[in-house]
């Protein structure tokens, strides 16, 4: 019988799992369709930054562990089991784009001749699972077995290496044990819980968990603002109700907004899937208007600081929808550009490696450069939004870019990542989020 694990996609979740499958001993064949990355990744390089990757997938193809194909075929004839790893982006409805699922499984069922599980790592909304099964039964004619098990990734960017080897939970959805019992087996390095559930119920665990962490910085997000409106400060509100272990302290970090690959996404399949059943989510829809409006409040502070816009200078330093990560995707920071820029305000942008992905969605033009420092990001300009906590943007010279500024010198740190107190005695205006008029009371 075929053993090996075949990982059909190559994207973030896909990589990060061949390569840890690889190092943990299991022979993986990774298959890509894309046939530029898939000669990037035969030469041992990444598509995109993610911390360790690079390293860990040129180890495994040394060892002769971890191997590349575009032909699934290939894959097929060797592997048991058939990790699915591909997008599921939102339709314009805010629907999950299910079509690249729909096509690996097809793929699957139509060619393969042996007993394999087919292990869905993809967000799918609750029910897909089923109705995956059901097609599957209704069109693979062979007779080989086939098991589905929902099996939902929760990997961070920037960290998502460490998060496959410590999860805080594996979570494995079957509708018979012995799948479950196998998919398990592949965790045995994995000191973690093991929650094995039904598909469905695995299903809506991802989403869940996704929705929940949305809602924390949702929550502390109008903490903050209200913070603002009655002068106290989120870092000590957030730092002593993140004790409470009932609460606990992650996700409680207030700033502009939370975006990225997955949460916009997730929030949006949910919220539609419901809204399917009949079902009003109120507090899923509030989180992601919440997180809306959010984002305005920065151009309302930048509005106050410099009292218009049209052809104000304004660096916007942090690309990255967070850091750690060249990602751009659905980035709080690259819409905040868009609605500086149809304000006429004139915007000089900076990322440490995310420059190259954000001119992309936003191509250079007379009112948009990108620097290649963010010294020089911020020559010449108004006001400075710091839109991603890079760890070099908190360490930088901010004496040398207030000298080469123009009044009214305005920060508005959207991650409240700075110290206030460093950055106003150097004579900037500055401005975060629940926490600049607390600074007032408290200097001495
Ligand atoms: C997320 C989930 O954490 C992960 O489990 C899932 O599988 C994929 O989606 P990721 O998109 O990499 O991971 O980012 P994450 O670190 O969760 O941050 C998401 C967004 O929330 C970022 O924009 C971040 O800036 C924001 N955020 C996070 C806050 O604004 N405050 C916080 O306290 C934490």
């Amino acid at each position: 019988m075929p053993l090996k694990i075949s990982i059909i996609g190559a994207g973030y979740i896909g990589l990060v799992t061949a390569a840890c499958l690889a190092k943990d001993g299991f022979e993986v064949v990774c298959v890509e369709k894309d046939g530029a990355k898939l000669q990037l990744l035969k030469k041992g390089e990444v598509p995109f930054h993610e911390p360790g990757l690079k390293d860990l997938l040129r180890a495994g193809t040394a060892s002769k562990k971890l191997e590349f194909t575009s032909d699934i075929e290939q894959a097929i004839n060797v592997s048991r089991f058939f990790f699915i790893c591909v997008g599921t982006p939102s339709l314009a409805t805010g629907q999950a784009d299910l079509s690249q699922v729909y096509s690996a499984v097809k793929d699957i069922y139509q060619k393969v001749k042996s007993d394999s599980i087919i292990v869905m790592k993809s967000t799918v909304p609750p029910g897909t699972g089923l109705r995956l099964i059901d097609e599957i039964w209704q069109n693979h004619k062979n007779g080989a077995k086939i098991d589905y098990v929902s099996n939902p990734e929760f990997l961070r960017e920037g960290q998502a290496i460490n998060d496959w080897q410590k999860p805080d939970r594996v979570v494995i959805g079957a509708d018979n044990s012995e799948a479950a019992e196998a998919v398990k087996s592949l965790y045995k390095n994995i000191q973690a819980p093991m929650i094995i559930t039904d598909i469905t119920s695995a299903e809506i665990i991802k989403y869940a968990s996704n929705a929940f962490l949305t809602m924390k910085v949702s929550y502390i997000n109008e903490i903050a603002n209200l913070c603002e409106v009655v002068s106290a400060n989120i870092d000590d509100v957030s730092h002593a109700i993140g004790l409470d272990k009932r609460i606990g302290k992650s996700f409680l970090k207030a700033g502009i907004g939370w975006g990225g690959s997955c949460f916009p996404k997730d929030t949006r399949g949910l919220d539609f899937l419901s809204a399917q059943y009949g079902y009003d989510f109120h507090l899923l829809k509030a989180s992601i208007r919440v997180n809306a409006n959010q984002r305005l409040r920065v151009v309302h502070k930048l509005l106050q600081g410099l009292k218009s816009l049209p052809d104000k200078k304004i660096a916007v330093l942090g690309l990255a929808f967070k850091p750690e990560t060249d990602d751009v995707r659905e980035s709080i920071s690259l819409d905040l550009i868009n609605i500086l820029l149809k304000e006429g305000a004139v915007i000089r942008a900076f990322d440490p490696i995310a420059n190259e992905n954000a001119k992309k969605v936003l191509p250079v033009d007379e009112k948009l450069v990108y620097a290649e420092t963010a010294y020089e990001a911020v020559e010449g300009c108004e006001a400075i939004v710091l839109a991603t906590e890079w760890p070099v943007f908190i360490d930088m010279d901010w004496q040398k870019i207030k000298n080469s500024m123009l009044a009214p010198f305005l920060i508005i740190d959207g991650r409240n990542c700075l110290n206030p107190r460093t950055i106003k005695e150097i004579g900037f205006n500055y401005k975060a989020i629940g926490r600049e008029r607390d600074f007032d009371k408290n200097i001495t």
